[in-house]
Formats: C-alpha cells, sequence, structure tokens
C-alpha cells in the first residue's frame, strides 16, 4: 500500500507505524503520562497483540518507546490498566528502588481461555517484567478481560472491574495487595444488552455541588447509537463492593468512533479518558498507512444534574489543547452575514462558537478533490447532525458513510455551546458543556481548504483557532 502522510493526525496519537486499537494502562507517574496501547507491533491488522507504550507531558506530545508487554507463547496481551502503588502493597518494590512500582493488570488471550495477569515497573514505567507466570485471577473462562484497578480509599484496598462479556456483566473484585482478588459483586446485564460487553470501567465524580457519585462505563461491541460498537455508561452509588445505577444508561459519544475508553490514573484534582477513535465495524479495513488505528484525545470528564434530579456526564477536550492554538478568527454570524474561512495546511481546527436561541448552523467543509463533510446544529429541532460521505477507498466499506444525529443538550446559559476540534482525519464534537459528544473519523481525498459557516434563524458568535501540530515537549 502507499503511505498516506496525509491522514496522519496532528493532535491525536497514532502508532508510527502497524494497528493500535484500545488505549490501555493509562497512568500519570509524577510528571510523566504513560500511555500504553493494545498493539500489532508486525502489521497493520489485529494480530501479535502486545502492549505498545508511549510517554507525554502534556497529553498531546507523545514520544513512542518500545513495546511494554510483547504478545507470549502461551497467550496474547489483551487490555488492562496500571496503577502507581504508592505503598507497595504489591512488595513488587525493593528497597533502594527510586520510586514505587507501577503494576499493571492485563488480560492474556489464549485459545478459549481469558484470566487476569500482572506486570509490573520498578523504574517509574519506563522498562517493564511480567509478574509471576500463575495468572492473578482465573474463572476458567473462555471470554473475562479489560481488568481495570483503583485504590478504594474508604475501604482501604483495590478494587477492579473485569467483563464477563457473554454475559454482559461487569464482575468487581477486591484485594489488598493486588495479587489476591476475591469476588465483590456482579453488575448487569443492563442497559443496552444486544452485544457483547466489553472494557468496563468504575470511578468517582464530583457533581458541580462537590457531592460524589460513581460512574460505571461499559462498552457495547453491537447496538451503538450509529449501530455496530458504542460506550454506556450508568451513574449511581459505589460503597465499596456493590455499584447501584441511580439512572437510565446513557451514550458517552454518539459518533462511530469512540470504543474502549479507560480513565487516567493517577491525575490529581481531575478525571480524564482516552478511546480508540475507531469502530470494530471497520477498524480492519481503515486506508491508513504504515499505521492503522487512532486514540481520541484525552477527554476533562465532569458531572452535571439535570432539574429533575438527573446525572450526565460531561466531556470537553483536555485544557491543555489551547497551548497549541495559533491563529484566531472571530466570528459573527447571522443569517445576512455567512463566513468562509480558508483552512490552512499542516494545521488542525479548534472551533468555538455560541448559537442563540432558535439558530439552526451549518458547517461545510470541502476540499479541491470535492470532498464534503456537514455538519447541522439545529436548536430548533434539538439535533445534532453530521453527514460523513463514504468515498473513494471507503466507498466499499460497510458502515462507513452515513449521517450520524445525535439529540442537543438543552442549553445551560441562553446560548449553546458548540466546541468543534478538527484534525487530518477525524472530528471531535461537544455540546452544551460537554452534554454530547461525538467522535467520527474521516479519511478525505484531499485535506479540506474551506469552511463555510451560516445559519439560519437566530446567530451564533465564537472563534475559530488554528492548531499547531502536537510536539513531544523536551524533559
Ligand atoms: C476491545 C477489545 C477488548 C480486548 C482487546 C483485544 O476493543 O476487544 O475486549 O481486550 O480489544 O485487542
Amino acid at each position: 500500500p502507499t503511505p498516506t502522510p496525509a491522514w496522519r493526525p496532528l493532535v491525536h496519537f497514532t502508532p508510527r507505524q502497524h494497528w493500535i486499537n484500545d488505549p490501555n494502562g493509562l497512568v500519570q507517574v509524577g510528571e510523566v503520562y504513560h500511555l500504553f496501547y493494545q498493539h500489532n507491533p508486525q502489521g497493520r491488522d489485529h494480530a501479535n497483540m502486545s502492549w505498545g507504550h508511549a510517554t507525554s507531558r502534556d497529553l498531546l506530545g507523545w514520544q513512542e518507546h518500545d513495546v511494554a508487554l510483547p504478545g507470549r507463547e502461551a497467550h496474547a496481551i489483551f487490555s488492562g490498566s496500571a496503577v502507581v502503588d504508592t505503598h507497595n502493597t504489591s512488595g513488587l518494590g525493593q528497597s533502594g528502588d527510586a520510586s514505587p512500582p507501577v503494576v499493571a493488570l492485563y488480560t492474556g488471550a489464549g485459545h478459549y481461555w481469558q484470566a487476569q495477569y500482572l506486570a509490573y515497573s520498578r523504574d517509574a514505567g519506563e522498562t517493564w517484567q511480567f509478574g509471576p507466570e500463575q495468572p492473578v485471577l482465573d474463572e476458567g473462562r473462555a471470554d473475562f478481560r479489560d481488568p481495570k484497578v483503583f485504590w478504594h480509599g474508604p475501604s482501604g484496598r483495590w478494587v477492579k472491574a473485569v467483563v464477563y462479556p457473554d454475559e454482559r456483566q461487569v464482575a468487581l473484585y477486591g484485594s489488598p495487595d493486588l495479587h489476591v482478588w476475591t469476588p465483590l459483586s456482579v453488575f448487569g446485564p443492563a442497559g443496552e444488552t444486544g452485544g457483547i460487553w466489553e472494557v468496563p470501567d468504575l470511578f468517582p465524580l464530583t457533581d458541580e455541588t462537590g457531592q460524589e457519585h460513581w460512574v460505571l462505563k461499559v462498552d457495547v461491541f453491537a447496538g451503538g447509537p450509529q449501530g455496530g460498537t458504542g460506550a454506556q455508561y450508568f451513574v449511581g452509588d459505589f460503597d465499596g463492593a456493590v455499584f447501584t445505577p441511580r439512572g437510565p444508561a446513557r451514550w458517552a459519544d454518539y459518533g462511530k468512533d469512540f470504543y474502549a475508553a479507560i480513565t487516567w490514573s493517577g491525575t490529581p484534582g481531575r478525571c480524564l479518558w482516552t478511546a480508540w477513535q475507531s469502530s470494530w465495524d471497520y477498524a480492519t479495513r481503515l486506508p491508513t498507512h504504515p499505521w492503522r488505528g487512532a486514540l481520541t484525545l484525552a477527554r476533562e470528564l465532569g458531572l452535571r444534574r439535570d432539574p429533575d434530579g438527573g446525572l450526565w456526564l460531561t466531556q470537553l477536550p483536555l485544557q491543555e489543547l489551547d497551548r497549541l492554538r495559533g491563529r484566531r478568527t472571530p466570528l459573527h454570524l447571522t443569517p445576512d452575514s455567512p463566513a468562509t474561512l480558508p483552512l490552512p495546511a499542516g494545521r488542525a481546527l479548534d472551533l468555538d462558537l455560541r448559537l442563540a436561541p432558535g439558530t439552526v448552523l451549518t458547517l461545510r467543509l470541502t476540499s479541491v478533490a470535492g470532498d464534503e463533510l456537514t455538519l447541522r446544529a439545529d436548536r430548533a429541532g434539538g439535533t445534532l447532525t453530521l453527514e460523513r460521505p463514504a468515498r473513494g477507498l471507503l466507498a466499499d466499506v460497510a458502515g462507513f458513510g452515513g449521517v450520524h444525529t445525535a439529540p442537543l443538550p438543552p442549553a445551560i446559559e441562553r446560548d449553546l455551546d458548540l466546541r468543534l476540534v478538527l484534525d487530518t482525519s477525524s472530528v471531535e464534537l461537544f455540546a452544551g458543556g460537554g452534554l454530547l459528544a461525538l467522535s467520527d473519523l474521516l479519511f478525505p481525498a484531499a485535506a479540506p481548504d474551506t469552511l463555510r459557516l451560516s445559519v439560519d434563524g437566530g446567530g451564533a458568535t465564537g472563534e475559530a483557532w488554528t492548531l499547531r501540530p502536537a510536539v513531544p515537549s523536551p524533559g
């Protein structure tokens, strides 16, 4: 295949070459963010599964390292998580070590058999070794995966969420030392159960009044908001053993390309997650070379309460993205004055708009090659619609082309905010203070060079920023 440098994202993570799927082991150690990911070190298909490794100081510019956990003879290395074991509960740290051990829990995936294993680093996440030969949690199951671990202060132990995919269940376990795990409870089936469940996460978030709640996120392999894979979440309580939902299942993202998100461990004062920016519907057929697959931006998470007491997840692009902003163009749109913006080559775009009541905004991105992407935000109708055409190489990729519609959230203030981050091969959209998120891949035949904005009724103001390509910061 011919290399496709024009589709190499500028502000999203991709491996230099070969396949990537789920983000794994997301952990901040000191000043450094360690990203691991499902990776085939040998090719662009889902095989030889290993943990790739990259580090960053701003979650935007990444430096790729040697594979941290290479696939083994007996089993592939599937998804999992990592934590800093500050008090050396695992005993894996040794006296004289300059830093506490960083411990990863991952799924060993063999033939009709999956179990949870441990690996660790004694040098703050730089180099890794496999733990004991024996799994730390094995129930003799064919499908049992994606351990997500966190420290639960009130009960003074580690808690781990793992899925029973076929049963559409998330099983919770507790441990004093990350080695010995005892069952706590099982959640599900609940919400969307048409497809198997994968990649659970359970984490606390505070609402705007400062009250703490727990979010359980679990992905579905089918039945997502645009068909195919998707991410659903429940908000509720967790007493250290049992998660109890206090509301219906909701979609974390309304695009096609948001899957396997997990939260970052060890990020004081903020909660962030990163997802694989693809869909199992067509992930193995994406036309990029020499890499295949990308991750979403890290998103800052929050919770908001609606007037009826319902709790909703909010997601916004990480604050660090602002540092990449370059040229700013102010925008004042009325029905009589649309705007046309040239898009400079080699830059991503960050658009921030506030839509007055009754506004129907149409945003059109075009290229010399005839590409056209249309986004419509209809405050009157309450919908956000992205038309993603499938042309050229994507034309025969089932599930790629389509019209993705999402419910526009009610405005928190009079105007509704809409944020769009456009990269070379994706768009991430956020509306209503992040109550709505939508991530979609795009593969235009030529880079879009013109952005047209117009409104019917109402009006919109805001600004467009060019975004410099992310580069690893030194030190
Ligand atoms: C989700 C997933 C996980 C699994 C991994 C394998 O995309 O299927 O359930 O651990 O990918 O690569």
